[in-house]
């Protein structure tokens, strides 16, 4: 995989590579399509940025550096010393096509393995050439040469059929016919496709295959091509989650990541952002506007109008409008929760309300436990974060203040306004600031 270029054209402090595509590096796309294939650990040539992609791509890939960049061609050379004589087959490709499918790759090399010929090339034919290399065919459609944009003439430049990047050579010819590569005329590089030229010289026949979805050929040399590919992934994702019985009412305004699990017949309203390792159940309904990141939700919840973090929903939630959940917050089966609540760190039992307004951090409440409108755990005491426990069916009143470290027993009452300092025992009704006892409730279940 060819990784070392500047991405000049993308003018920007990052490595092409390393900008975000579907929340992730724009190399890890390719790189998992090739991990897809049984082809063992791909080679990525680093040389911008070599550091920063060694870094974000890990163990996915070993590292060969080609110091200085001079051209496709001279890249693909750095590797010679550890490919030569232990692959038959070498697959070259261009780290800037995110969107190429494994299965794509693998009728590449199919093609190539039945094929007497130095290699096999990847075409496409498309409006927009987007500085792509033009390919040159013979009257009886012979492939001739690829005319790099820099060097084309008008007429050439008008060619619509493309090569994307993607190739497969017999390894012998092509460690032998890269060193026959001279700088090119117009920018003194190395150019790899000058091997169509060199085949053609020598009489040899080289293979096309030409691809039939063009959104693969997608290649990102700048911020436009970054978008339209981003869009395309997006219109790729959509249409697997819609197959997969998923509905969603405004696709283009619907941003699923590659991590993301959809169960069936959940449906996903306009503005709805799911990322990372987010997980939603069956017959759910979330948006509009949500965003969800590194969350799981359950079955049959709704959730509408809402930032919802690291955190855990069980089955039969209700979220929203205006609720923002963050890291640790986990809300049990058929919990409310209303506008403007936030809740960190904590658990609502099963089938609690906390319906308007209030801040649950660091607490764990039980089942059936009503938090009334403006509840706030004090859970910070300017150094300490300490926790608030409230057991099962207590009655926060509105506006209460619980001053954490805190437990409220079974059954207890706040009453509204009240600022609690001091645990309440169960079934007993505080009021006041700051609260003390006034006297026995009685529960009615
Ligand atoms: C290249 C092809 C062009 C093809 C297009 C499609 C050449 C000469 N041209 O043009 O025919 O249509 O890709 O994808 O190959 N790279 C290195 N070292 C270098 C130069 C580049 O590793 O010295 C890497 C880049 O990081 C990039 C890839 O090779 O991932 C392609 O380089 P880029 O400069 O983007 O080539 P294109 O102009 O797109
Ligand atoms: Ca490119």
């Amino acid at each position: 995989m060819l990784a070392a270029g500047k991405g000049t054209r993308m003018r920007s402090s990052l490595p092409k590579l390393l900008h975000p595509l579907g929340g992730r590096p724009m190399v890890f796309h390719c790189l998992e399509a090739l991990s897809d294939l049984d082809i063992g650990l791909p080679l990525l040539v680093v040389g911008h940025g070599a550091e920063a992609l060694r870094e974000a791509v890990g163990e996915r890939a070993q590292f060969v550096v080609q110091a200085e960049q001079l051209g496709t061609a001279h890249a693909v050379l750095q590797a010679r010393q550890q490919l030569e004589g232990s692959a038959d087959l070498i697959l070259v490709v261009n780290a800037d096509l995110p969107l190429v499918r494994a299965s794509t790759v693998q009728a590449l090399l199919e093609a190539q393995r039945t094929h007497d010929g130095p290699f096999t090339m990847l075409t496409v034919v498309q409006d927009d050439p987007r500085g792509f290399g033009r390919i040159l065919r013979g009257k009886d459609g012979e492939v001739l040469a690829i005319v790099e944009e820099a060097e084309a003439t008008t007429e050439q430049a008008a060619l619509r059929e493309l090569n994307v990047g993607v190739y497969c050579f017999r390894g012998e010819w092509l460690w032998s016919a890269l060193t026959r590569i001279g700088p090119s005329v117009g920018k003194g590089e190395y150019y790899l496709t000058d091997l169509l030229q060199i085949a053609v010289d020598e009489g040899l026949a080289v293979k096309t295959l030409v691809l039939e979805d063009p959104e693969e050929a997608i290649g990102v040399n700048n911020r436009e091509h970054l978008a339209q590919a981003e869009a395309a992934l997006r219109r790729r994702i959509n249409r697997h989650w819609m197959l997969e019985g998923v509905t969603l009412i405004d696709p283009l305004s619907t941003y699923i990541g590659s991590g993301v699990t959809l169960g069936q017949d959940t449906t996903l309203f306009p503005n709805t952002i799911l990322e990372g390792d987010t997980h939603i159940g069956a017959h759910s309904a979330i948006g509009p506007n949500c965003v969800i990141r590194n969350s799981r939700i359950g079955d049959h919840c709704r959730v509408e109008a809402a930032v919802v973090e690291h955190a855990i929903l069980e089955h039969h939630v209700d979220v929203g409008p205006f609720a923002h959940l963050r890291k640790g917050a986990h809300l049990a089966e058929g919990v409310h929760m209303g506008n403007f609540g936030e809740v960190k760190n904590s658990y609502l039992g099963a089938g609690s309300k906390m319906g308007h307004f209030s801040y649950l951090g660091d607490a764990t409440v039980g089942a059936n436990v009503n938090i009334g409108a403006g509840t706030i755990t004090c859970n910070f005491d300017g150094v300490n974060k300490n926790r608030t426990e409230i057991a099962d069916n207590a009655f926060i009143g509105s506006d209460t203040m619980l001053v954490a470290p805190l437990k409220i027993g079974v059954g207890a009452r706040t009453g509204a306004g009240a600022v609690v300092t001091k645990d309440v025992p169960a079934g007993t009704l505080v009021v006041g600031m700051p609260a003390r006892a006034i006297r026995r409730v009685e529960n009615k279940d």
